[in-house]
Protein backbone atom coordinates (compact mmCIF):
# COMPACT_ATOMS: atom_id res chain seq x y z
CA UNK A 1 0.00 0.00 0.00
CA UNK A 2 1.44 3.11 -0.93
CA UNK A 3 1.16 5.89 1.75
CA UNK A 4 1.49 9.80 1.34
CA UNK A 5 5.09 11.27 2.71
CA UNK A 6 5.59 12.41 6.30
CA UNK A 7 4.25 15.49 6.92
CA UNK A 8 2.50 16.07 3.94
CA UNK A 9 -1.73 15.07 4.83
CA UNK A 10 -4.52 14.37 2.82
CA UNK A 11 -7.65 16.46 3.51
CA UNK A 12 -10.49 13.94 3.32
CA UNK A 13 -14.26 14.59 2.50
CA UNK A 14 -14.89 14.82 6.31
CA UNK A 15 -13.07 17.35 7.17
CA UNK A 16 -13.23 19.22 3.90
CA UNK A 17 -16.83 21.38 5.14
CA UNK A 18 -14.38 23.21 7.51
CA UNK A 19 -12.41 24.19 5.03
CA UNK A 20 -14.62 25.12 2.66
CA UNK A 21 -15.93 27.10 5.82
CA UNK A 22 -12.90 28.89 6.49
CA UNK A 23 -11.78 29.42 2.87
CA UNK A 24 -15.33 31.29 1.41
CA UNK A 25 -15.48 33.46 4.73
CA UNK A 26 -12.14 34.40 4.33
CA UNK A 27 -12.05 35.35 0.76
CA UNK A 28 -15.11 37.45 1.27
CA UNK A 29 -13.39 39.72 3.74
CA UNK A 30 -11.02 40.03 1.59
CA UNK A 31 -13.89 41.14 -1.30
CA UNK A 32 -14.62 43.78 1.34
CA UNK A 33 -11.73 45.10 1.26
CA UNK A 34 -11.41 45.42 -2.43
CA UNK A 35 -8.17 42.56 -2.90
CA UNK A 36 -7.78 40.56 -5.71
CA UNK A 37 -7.26 37.03 -6.17
CA UNK A 38 -4.05 35.72 -7.63
CA UNK A 39 -2.57 32.10 -8.46
CA UNK A 40 1.00 31.40 -8.35
CA UNK A 41 2.87 27.90 -9.53
CA UNK A 42 4.05 25.78 -6.47
CA UNK A 43 7.42 25.77 -7.83
CA UNK A 44 9.85 29.05 -8.65
CA UNK A 45 13.67 29.08 -9.38
CA UNK A 46 15.77 28.56 -6.25
CA UNK A 47 17.19 31.80 -6.43
CA UNK A 48 13.43 34.11 -5.88
CA UNK A 49 13.58 32.48 -2.62
CA UNK A 50 17.14 33.06 -1.72
CA UNK A 51 16.78 36.24 -2.62
CA UNK A 52 13.62 37.04 -1.49
CA UNK A 53 12.51 34.97 1.54
CA UNK A 54 17.06 35.18 2.73
CA UNK A 55 19.90 33.20 1.99
CA UNK A 56 20.44 33.05 6.14
CA UNK A 57 16.61 32.46 7.10
CA UNK A 58 16.11 29.19 8.43
CA UNK A 59 13.62 28.08 5.48
CA UNK A 60 15.76 28.94 2.83
CA UNK A 61 19.10 27.22 4.41
CA UNK A 62 17.63 24.47 6.09
CA UNK A 63 13.71 23.85 4.77
CA UNK A 64 12.89 24.32 1.05
CA UNK A 65 12.75 21.51 -1.36
CA UNK A 66 14.71 22.09 -4.09
CA UNK A 67 16.13 20.08 -7.19
CA UNK A 68 17.57 20.25 -10.51
CA UNK A 69 15.16 19.84 -13.50
CA UNK A 70 16.02 18.18 -16.48
CA UNK A 71 17.71 20.93 -17.81
CA UNK A 72 19.48 21.42 -15.16
CA UNK A 73 17.90 24.67 -13.66
CA UNK A 74 17.75 24.81 -9.99
CA UNK A 75 13.60 24.50 -8.75
CA UNK A 76 12.11 24.75 -5.78
CA UNK A 77 8.48 24.10 -4.19
CA UNK A 78 7.44 27.70 -2.68
CA UNK A 79 7.81 27.68 1.22
CA UNK A 80 6.03 31.03 0.98
CA UNK A 81 3.69 33.07 -1.13
CA UNK A 82 5.05 36.57 -0.86
CA UNK A 83 7.91 35.89 -2.30
CA UNK A 84 6.26 34.36 -5.97
CA UNK A 85 3.40 37.16 -5.26
CA UNK A 86 6.16 39.65 -5.96
CA UNK A 87 7.47 38.04 -8.27
CA UNK A 88 4.11 37.62 -10.47
CA UNK A 89 3.82 41.75 -9.39
CA UNK A 90 6.78 42.51 -10.91
CA UNK A 91 6.16 40.41 -14.18
CA UNK A 92 2.77 41.85 -15.11
CA UNK A 93 4.15 45.46 -14.49
CA UNK A 94 0.31 45.41 -12.41
CA UNK A 95 1.89 48.27 -10.33
CA UNK A 96 1.91 50.26 -13.92
CA UNK A 97 -2.22 49.98 -13.87
CA UNK A 98 -2.47 51.51 -10.21
CA UNK A 99 -0.38 52.61 -7.67
CA UNK A 100 -2.06 50.44 -5.06
CA UNK A 101 -2.42 46.87 -5.38
CA UNK A 102 -4.40 44.22 -3.63
CA UNK A 103 -3.44 40.53 -3.83
CA UNK A 104 -5.06 37.32 -1.67
CA UNK A 105 -3.96 33.69 -2.32
CA UNK A 106 -4.68 30.61 -1.42
CA UNK A 107 -2.28 27.56 -1.56
CA UNK A 108 -0.02 24.73 -0.60
CA UNK A 109 3.49 25.77 0.49
CA UNK A 110 6.41 23.28 1.32
CA UNK A 111 8.91 23.40 4.00
CA UNK A 112 10.89 20.56 5.14
CA UNK A 113 10.83 21.20 8.96
CA UNK A 114 10.52 18.53 11.82
CA UNK A 115 6.27 17.84 11.82
CA UNK A 116 4.39 18.16 14.74
CA UNK A 117 1.16 19.40 15.59
CA UNK A 118 0.23 22.11 13.61
CA UNK A 119 3.41 21.85 11.74
CA UNK A 120 3.78 19.67 8.48
CA UNK A 121 6.01 19.89 5.35
CA UNK A 122 2.75 20.16 2.96
CA UNK A 123 0.65 23.19 4.33
CA UNK A 124 -1.86 25.57 3.40
CA UNK A 125 -1.58 29.31 3.46
CA UNK A 126 -4.16 32.16 2.49
CA UNK A 127 -2.26 35.52 2.02
CA UNK A 128 -2.67 38.66 1.43
CA UNK A 129 -0.17 41.24 -0.13
CA UNK A 130 -0.76 45.53 -0.27
CA UNK A 131 1.53 46.77 -2.59
CA UNK A 132 1.56 50.37 -2.37
CA UNK A 133 1.25 52.02 0.55
CA UNK A 134 3.61 53.73 3.09
CA UNK A 135 1.34 55.13 5.48
CA UNK A 136 0.67 53.42 8.63
CA UNK A 137 -3.32 53.52 7.96
CA UNK A 138 -2.95 51.11 5.50
CA UNK A 139 -1.03 49.15 8.48
CA UNK A 140 -4.40 50.07 10.39
CA UNK A 141 -6.38 48.40 7.47
CA UNK A 142 -4.65 45.23 7.30
CA UNK A 143 -4.67 44.65 10.92
CA UNK A 144 -8.13 45.09 10.66
CA UNK A 145 -8.96 42.92 7.68
CA UNK A 146 -7.10 40.27 10.00
CA UNK A 147 -9.03 40.82 13.09
CA UNK A 148 -12.52 40.92 10.67
CA UNK A 149 -11.23 37.56 9.16
CA UNK A 150 -10.71 35.82 12.31
CA UNK A 151 -14.63 37.48 13.43
CA UNK A 152 -15.54 35.95 10.25
CA UNK A 153 -14.35 32.47 11.32
CA UNK A 154 -15.73 32.92 14.70
CA UNK A 155 -12.28 32.24 15.98
CA UNK A 156 -11.96 32.83 19.88
CA UNK A 157 -9.51 33.36 22.29
CA UNK A 158 -6.99 34.51 19.94
CA UNK A 159 -4.20 37.49 20.40
CA UNK A 160 -2.90 40.24 18.19
CA UNK A 161 0.66 41.21 19.01
CA UNK A 162 2.56 43.67 17.47
CA UNK A 163 6.19 44.91 17.15
CA UNK A 164 8.69 47.10 14.95
CA UNK A 165 11.32 46.16 14.27
CA UNK A 166 12.77 49.04 12.83
CA UNK A 167 14.42 49.52 8.92
CA UNK A 168 17.50 49.67 7.29
CA UNK A 169 18.07 53.18 8.71
CA UNK A 170 18.15 52.03 12.55
CA UNK A 171 18.50 48.41 12.01
CA UNK A 172 22.33 48.20 11.99
CA UNK A 173 23.01 50.36 15.83
CA UNK A 174 20.37 47.47 17.13
CA UNK A 175 22.49 44.50 15.42
CA UNK A 176 25.72 45.94 16.63
CA UNK A 177 24.22 46.39 20.43
CA UNK A 178 22.80 42.90 19.78
CA UNK A 179 26.17 41.13 18.65
CA UNK A 180 27.97 43.21 21.85
CA UNK A 181 25.18 41.72 24.13
CA UNK A 182 25.18 38.52 22.99
CA UNK A 183 29.25 37.54 22.27
CA UNK A 184 30.26 36.96 25.88
CA UNK A 185 27.46 34.56 26.09
CA UNK A 186 28.03 32.34 22.50
CA UNK A 187 29.09 29.41 24.19
CA UNK A 188 26.14 29.22 26.42
CA UNK A 189 23.82 29.49 23.27
CA UNK A 190 22.08 26.92 20.96
CA UNK A 191 24.20 25.97 17.73
CA UNK A 192 21.69 27.88 15.72
CA UNK A 193 21.98 31.20 17.38
CA UNK A 194 25.65 30.76 17.13
CA UNK A 195 25.55 31.16 13.83
CA UNK A 196 22.67 33.66 13.72
CA UNK A 197 24.94 36.02 15.83
CA UNK A 198 27.34 36.14 12.44
CA UNK A 199 23.71 36.28 10.16
CA UNK A 200 21.13 37.66 11.79
CA UNK A 201 21.32 38.31 15.74
CA UNK A 202 17.90 39.71 15.74
CA UNK A 203 16.60 36.29 15.36
CA UNK A 204 18.01 35.03 18.94
CA UNK A 205 15.80 37.17 20.28
CA UNK A 206 12.70 34.59 18.84
CA UNK A 207 14.67 31.78 19.21
CA UNK A 208 12.59 28.72 21.60
CA UNK A 209 14.96 26.69 23.60
CA UNK A 210 15.29 27.62 26.77
CA UNK A 211 18.57 28.45 27.27
CA UNK A 212 18.78 31.44 24.99
CA UNK A 213 15.25 32.52 25.69
CA UNK A 214 16.80 33.07 29.61
CA UNK A 215 20.22 35.10 27.76
CA UNK A 216 17.87 36.76 25.48
CA UNK A 217 15.47 38.49 28.33
CA UNK A 218 17.78 41.17 28.83
CA UNK A 219 18.73 42.24 25.40
CA UNK A 220 18.74 45.44 23.79
CA UNK A 221 15.37 46.07 22.22
CA UNK A 222 15.17 47.55 18.71
CA UNK A 223 12.48 50.74 20.16
CA UNK A 224 15.62 51.82 21.89
CA UNK A 225 16.73 52.34 18.69
CA UNK A 226 14.26 53.77 16.23
CA UNK A 227 15.09 56.42 13.83
CA UNK A 228 12.97 59.01 13.63
CA UNK A 229 10.67 57.48 10.43
CA UNK A 230 10.42 54.04 12.15
CA UNK A 231 9.30 55.92 15.50
CA UNK A 232 6.63 58.17 13.90
CA UNK A 233 5.36 55.44 12.11
CA UNK A 234 4.74 53.32 14.74
CA UNK A 235 3.34 55.84 17.31
CA UNK A 236 0.66 56.90 14.32
CA UNK A 237 -0.27 53.33 14.06
CA UNK A 238 -0.54 52.85 17.83
CA UNK A 239 -2.54 55.80 17.93
CA UNK A 240 -5.30 54.25 15.55
CA UNK A 241 -4.97 50.94 16.99
CA UNK A 242 -5.72 53.33 20.05
CA UNK A 243 -8.86 54.82 18.50
CA UNK A 244 -10.16 51.14 17.70
CA UNK A 245 -11.91 48.12 19.29
CA UNK A 246 -9.08 45.81 18.48
CA UNK A 247 -7.51 44.01 21.18
CA UNK A 248 -3.57 44.03 20.38
CA UNK A 249 -0.53 43.55 22.51
CA UNK A 250 3.20 45.10 21.91
CA UNK A 251 5.65 42.27 21.43
CA UNK A 252 9.09 43.28 21.39
CA UNK A 253 10.47 39.47 20.47
CA UNK A 254 8.26 39.53 17.06
CA UNK A 255 10.94 39.41 15.00
CA UNK A 256 9.71 37.40 12.01
CA UNK A 257 11.84 34.10 10.69
CA UNK A 258 12.06 35.45 6.85
CA UNK A 259 14.32 38.82 6.56
CA UNK A 260 12.28 40.89 4.13
CA UNK A 261 10.31 42.86 7.31
CA UNK A 262 10.86 46.14 7.96
CA UNK A 263 8.80 48.25 10.91
CA UNK A 264 5.41 46.97 11.34
CA UNK A 265 5.39 43.27 12.03
CA UNK A 266 2.70 41.59 13.51
CA UNK A 267 1.60 37.80 14.78
CA UNK A 268 -2.23 36.38 16.04
CA UNK A 269 -1.44 33.66 18.41
CA UNK A 270 -3.63 31.14 20.43
CA UNK A 271 -3.33 29.29 23.54
CA UNK A 272 -0.34 26.52 23.70
CA UNK A 273 -3.23 24.53 25.29
CA UNK A 274 -5.40 24.31 21.88
CA UNK A 275 -2.05 24.35 19.68
CA UNK A 276 0.75 23.46 21.58
CA UNK A 277 4.41 25.39 20.46
CA UNK A 278 3.22 25.73 17.12
CA UNK A 279 0.36 28.62 18.14
CA UNK A 280 1.22 31.53 15.85
CA UNK A 281 -1.46 30.86 12.88
CA UNK A 282 -1.19 34.29 11.23
CA UNK A 283 2.13 36.30 10.60
CA UNK A 284 3.34 39.22 8.57
CA UNK A 285 4.41 42.92 8.16
CA UNK A 286 5.56 45.46 5.70
CA UNK A 287 8.57 44.53 3.43
CA UNK A 288 9.28 47.88 1.87
CA UNK A 289 12.84 47.05 0.12
CA UNK A 290 11.47 43.49 -0.94
CA UNK A 291 9.75 44.56 -4.56
CA UNK A 292 13.26 46.82 -5.73
CA UNK A 293 15.18 43.39 -4.42
CA UNK A 294 13.54 41.69 -6.70
CA UNK A 295 13.88 43.53 -10.08
CA UNK A 296 11.09 46.03 -9.33
CA UNK A 297 10.05 49.49 -8.98
CA UNK A 298 10.66 50.98 -5.50
CA UNK A 299 7.32 50.19 -4.19
CA UNK A 300 6.19 49.51 -0.26
CA UNK A 301 4.42 46.75 0.93
CA UNK A 302 2.68 45.11 3.85
CA UNK A 303 1.03 41.49 3.94
CA UNK A 304 0.41 38.54 5.70
CA UNK A 305 -0.08 34.71 6.00
CA UNK A 306 -2.67 32.42 7.41
CA UNK A 307 -1.68 28.92 8.30
CA UNK A 308 -5.26 27.74 7.26
CA UNK A 309 -3.76 23.69 9.01
CA UNK A 310 -3.70 25.70 12.27
CA UNK A 311 -6.67 27.79 12.23
CA UNK A 312 -8.95 24.86 11.52
CA UNK A 313 -7.09 22.79 14.59
CA UNK A 314 -8.05 25.86 16.46
CA UNK A 315 -12.05 26.14 15.62
CA UNK A 316 -13.96 25.07 17.78
CA UNK A 317 -17.02 25.88 15.84
CA UNK A 318 -18.92 22.67 14.65
CA UNK A 319 -19.15 22.78 10.77
CA UNK A 320 -22.05 20.53 9.95
CA UNK A 321 -21.50 19.05 5.79
CA UNK A 322 -23.89 20.67 3.45
CA UNK A 323 -27.06 18.28 4.25
CA UNK A 324 -28.42 16.71 0.59
CA UNK A 325 -31.76 17.70 -0.32
CA UNK A 326 -32.96 14.43 -2.08
CA UNK A 327 -32.24 11.19 -2.53
CA UNK A 328 -33.67 9.51 -5.29
CA UNK A 329 -35.31 5.64 -5.66
CA UNK A 330 -35.54 4.24 -8.65
CA UNK A 331 -37.69 0.59 -8.86
CA UNK A 332 -37.96 -0.76 -12.09
CA UNK A 333 -35.92 -0.39 -16.15
CA UNK A 334 -38.80 1.90 -16.78
CA UNK A 335 -38.30 4.24 -14.26
CA UNK A 336 -34.92 5.46 -15.02
CA UNK A 337 -35.35 7.51 -17.80
CA UNK A 338 -38.27 9.66 -16.30
CA UNK A 339 -36.36 9.38 -12.69
CA UNK A 340 -32.52 10.90 -14.61
CA UNK A 341 -34.87 14.00 -16.21
CA UNK A 342 -35.99 14.76 -13.00
CA UNK A 343 -32.69 14.28 -11.41
CA UNK A 344 -31.63 16.88 -13.86
CA UNK A 345 -34.57 19.08 -13.29
CA UNK A 346 -33.77 19.44 -9.52
CA UNK A 347 -30.33 19.65 -9.92
CA UNK A 348 -30.90 22.83 -12.61
CA UNK A 349 -33.20 24.56 -9.86
CA UNK A 350 -30.13 24.24 -7.64
CA UNK A 351 -30.71 21.03 -5.34
CA UNK A 352 -28.07 18.81 -4.49
CA UNK A 353 -29.53 15.32 -5.17
CA UNK A 354 -28.00 11.63 -5.56
CA UNK A 355 -28.88 8.29 -6.43
CA UNK A 356 -27.88 4.97 -5.34
CA UNK A 357 -26.55 3.63 -8.68
CA UNK A 358 -26.06 0.35 -7.52
CA UNK A 359 -29.91 0.27 -7.93
CA UNK A 360 -30.75 -2.24 -5.74
CA UNK A 361 -34.36 -3.45 -3.80
CA UNK A 362 -36.42 -0.34 -2.00
CA UNK A 363 -35.37 -1.43 1.16
CA UNK A 364 -31.57 -1.02 0.06
CA UNK A 365 -32.03 2.48 -1.30
CA UNK A 366 -33.88 3.79 1.57
CA UNK A 367 -30.96 2.55 3.68
CA UNK A 368 -28.67 4.40 1.52
CA UNK A 369 -30.59 7.57 1.35
CA UNK A 370 -30.27 7.74 5.30
CA UNK A 371 -27.00 7.08 5.68
CA UNK A 372 -26.32 9.83 3.08
CA UNK A 373 -28.34 11.99 5.59
CA UNK A 374 -30.97 12.89 2.34
CA UNK A 375 -33.76 15.40 3.80
CA UNK A 376 -36.56 14.32 1.11
CA UNK A 377 -36.49 11.28 -0.64
CA UNK A 378 -38.57 10.95 -3.77
CA UNK A 379 -39.79 7.36 -4.77
CA UNK A 380 -39.85 6.44 -8.75
CA UNK A 381 -41.57 3.39 -9.33
CA UNK A 382 -42.82 1.58 -12.57
CA UNK A 383 -46.34 1.89 -11.55
CA UNK A 384 -46.00 5.60 -10.54
CA UNK A 385 -44.53 6.34 -13.97
CA UNK A 386 -47.24 5.12 -15.77
CA UNK A 387 -49.72 7.79 -13.96
CA UNK A 388 -47.08 10.38 -14.27
CA UNK A 389 -46.80 10.84 -10.43
CA UNK A 390 -44.12 9.90 -8.06
CA UNK A 391 -43.60 9.86 -4.06
CA UNK A 392 -41.75 12.24 -2.17
CA UNK A 393 -41.07 11.43 1.39
CA UNK A 394 -39.52 14.10 4.13
CA UNK A 395 -37.03 11.75 5.91
CA UNK A 396 -37.91 14.25 9.38
CA UNK A 397 -41.50 13.78 9.63
CA UNK A 398 -41.55 10.56 7.81
CA UNK A 399 -44.57 12.22 5.81
CA UNK A 400 -44.98 11.12 1.77
CA UNK A 401 -46.85 12.90 -0.69
CA UNK A 402 -47.91 11.90 -4.33
CA UNK A 403 -46.57 14.43 -6.54
CA UNK A 404 -46.80 14.27 -10.34
CA UNK A 405 -43.80 14.94 -12.78
CA UNK A 406 -45.31 18.34 -14.25
CA UNK A 407 -45.45 19.69 -10.40
CA UNK A 408 -41.65 20.70 -10.34
P1 LIG B 1 5.21 32.69 8.14
O1 LIG B 1 5.16 33.24 9.53
O2 LIG B 1 6.42 31.91 7.79
O3 LIG B 1 5.06 33.92 7.17
O4 LIG B 1 3.95 31.78 7.86
C1 LIG B 1 2.63 32.29 8.04
C2 LIG B 1 1.77 31.25 8.72
O5 LIG B 1 1.82 30.01 7.99
C3 LIG B 1 2.23 30.86 10.13
O6 LIG B 1 1.76 31.77 11.09
C4 LIG B 1 1.58 29.49 10.28
O7 LIG B 1 0.23 29.61 10.67
C5 LIG B 1 1.65 28.92 8.89
N1 LIG B 1 2.80 27.99 8.78
C6 LIG B 1 4.10 28.27 8.56
N2 LIG B 1 4.83 27.16 8.53
C7 LIG B 1 3.98 26.13 8.72
C8 LIG B 1 4.12 24.70 8.78
N3 LIG B 1 5.31 24.10 8.61
N4 LIG B 1 3.01 23.95 9.00
C9 LIG B 1 1.80 24.52 9.15
N5 LIG B 1 1.60 25.87 9.09
C10 LIG B 1 2.68 26.65 8.88
C11 LIG B 1 5.04 33.82 5.80
O8 LIG B 1 5.03 32.80 5.19
C12 LIG B 1 4.95 35.15 5.13
N6 LIG B 1 4.98 34.93 3.67
C13 LIG B 1 3.70 35.89 5.52
C14 LIG B 1 3.62 37.24 4.89
C15 LIG B 1 2.90 37.57 3.80
N7 LIG B 1 4.29 38.32 5.25
C16 LIG B 1 4.01 39.31 4.42
N8 LIG B 1 3.19 38.87 3.54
Amino acid sequence: MYKNITGMKDIMPSEVSKWHFVENNIKKVFELYNYKEVRTPVLEFTALFKRGVGEATDIVEKEMYTFNDRNGKSLSLRPEGTASTVRAYIQSKDYANSPLTKYYYIGEMYRHERPQKGRYRAFNQIGAEFFGPSTPASDFEVIQMVEDILKSIKLKDYKFYINSIGCKDCRPNHKKALVDFFTPHKEKLCKDCQRRLDTNPMRIIDCKIDSCKIIAQDAPKISNFYCESCSKHNNELITLLENSDIGYQIDPKIVRGLDYYVKTTFEVRVSEEILGSQNTIIGGGRYNNLVKELGGPNVDAIGFGIGIERVILALSEEINEAPLNYAIVILGNTSLSPALKLVHKLRKNGNTVDIDYRLGSLKSQMRWANKNNAQKVIIIGEEEVKNNIYIEKNMLTSEQVKKTFDDL
